[in-house]
């Protein structure tokens, strides 16, 4: 093994790194398909590779998502197809590789980055914790059919409506103070609704996005502006109840479906956790969004060994919905926090919990403040990447 070096992919490694993923993730997938794709990535240096000599032997790649928090768009990283060659795991590969995703990230202007994680380990070392999950429910068809909203008008969508499903999801996520949800690039929302295995619709104030799957239905996506039309389109979509007695869904644990629907989810609701990270802490903290009339002064001492911006004596400041991390002298009575306790923090996990877990320490009496500033809807996601 020569030494190491982090290099940007090009166009001609991508065979490598599809060779190194399939050692990863196992065969399937559409490799010109996954090449295409790949290519923007490369385009956009946001596909980074590890070498030794001439040979590729790690790759990563950051989507350029942006994602709700408490109402607020923030740019987010999303880091997928984390991949080290077989032979050279387990000596620090994908950590050294991780931590020029981070830079990279950084140098993007992204305040946070997120991912999904195959392990934990490797994330948690680098400052990542679990921020929140992607839930899939599971329906009786039979049940949505019934759901009624006959008198709302719900028409075939396609690739035109593509700025009208941005516009209403926006609104739905912004009224609701969603966190969580990502926005895609529109290349990605265009390239999914031509897809004619996949099925859009839309009303006035809402859509529905929905595919087979495995002889059952699954909902990516259900936004609804009023009960008329949530009722409209959980309608449509269980109105293929006489094939398929299931309909998945991707949505909020705390979506109006649940409330509608006369029973229950089935009890196998399924949840991938995904993990999140404050890239630059005071961008991060000024870009979501908190709950209305929400105050908050406080002095927090950050460490981040691998972020070293983040890292001293800040002082938190909330008012009339601004948030501002400034630069503070050391206060005995500081929050103190690692880059783990603040990504958990920031997505709404109590400060008691953080205590527990050794990921908080100092300054006890702000807990109430933080979780009333912090806490709030669960985090959740309707996409895997
Ligand atoms: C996961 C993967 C990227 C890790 O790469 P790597 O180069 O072996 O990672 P590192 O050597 O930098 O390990 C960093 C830490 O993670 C731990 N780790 C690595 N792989 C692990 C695994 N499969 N299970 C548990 N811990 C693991 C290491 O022990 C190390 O922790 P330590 O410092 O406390 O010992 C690599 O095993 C891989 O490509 N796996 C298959 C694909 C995959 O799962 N990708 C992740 C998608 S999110």
């Amino acid at each position: 093994m020569t030494e190491l070096r982090v290099v940007d992919v090009t166009e001609e490694q991508l065979d490598s790194v599809w060779q190194v993923r399939i050692r990863s993730f196992g065969p399937g997938g559409d490799r010109d398909e996954w090449k295409k794709n790949a290519l923007q990535f490369v385009a956009d240096q946001r596909i980074l590779g590890v070498m030794d000599g001439a040979d590729l032997v790690a790759a990563a790649r950051i989507w350029p998502f942006e994602q709700w928090w408490s109402g607020r768009r923030v740019p987010m990283g999303g880091v997928a197809g984390v991949v080290v060659a077989p032979e050279y795991r387990g000596r620090g590969v994908g950590s050294l590789m991780m931590r020029d995703v981070l830079k990279r990230c950084a140098e993007k202007g992204y305040p946070l980055t997120a991912l999904y994680p195959a392990t934990t380990v490797l994330y948690r070392h680098l400052g990542y914790e679990f921020a929140g999950g992607r839930y899939k429910f599971s329906f009786q068809a039979a049940d949505l059919r019934t759901l009624g909203g006959t008198g709302t008008a719900v028409r075939k969508a396609g690739v035109d409506d593509a700025d009208r499903f941005l516009e209403l999801a926006s609104k739905a996520h912004a009224v609701r103070r969603s966190s969580g949800p990502l926005i895609w690039p529109r290349s990605e929302i265009e390239a999914w609704l031509k897809d004619e295995d996949n099925f859009a619709y839309l009303a006035e104030d809402g859509f529905v996005v929905y595919s087979w799957s495995d002889g059952d239905l699954s909902v990516d996506e259900l936004i609804a502006g009023s009960e008329e039309t949530a009722r409209a389109l959980w309608a449509t979509v269980g109105s293929g109840s006489s094939i398929a007695t299931t309909v998945h869904a991707y949505c909020a644990p705390s979506d109006p479906i649940h409330l509608l629907a006369e029973h229950e989810a089935q009890g196998d609701a399924r949840i991938n956790r995904w993990m999140l990270r404050l890239v630059d802490a005071p961008a991060a903290l000024a870009a979501r969004g908190y709950p209305e009339g929400a105050v908050l002064e406080v002095d927090l001492r950050i460490d981040d060994p691998e972020l070293p911006t983040n890292t001293g004596d800040w002082h938190l400041s909330l008012a009339d919905g601004a948030a501002q991390l400034k630069p503070a002298d050391p206060s005995a009575d500081a929050v103190r926090l690692g880059p783990r306790g603040l990504a958990a923090l920031y997505a709404g996990t109590p400060p008691a919990t953080l205590r527990v877990a050794s990921l908080m320490a100092g300054g006890e009496d702000q807990d109430p403040a933080l979780d009333a500033v912090f806490g709030g809807g669960t985090p959740y996601m309707l996409d895997y990447f």
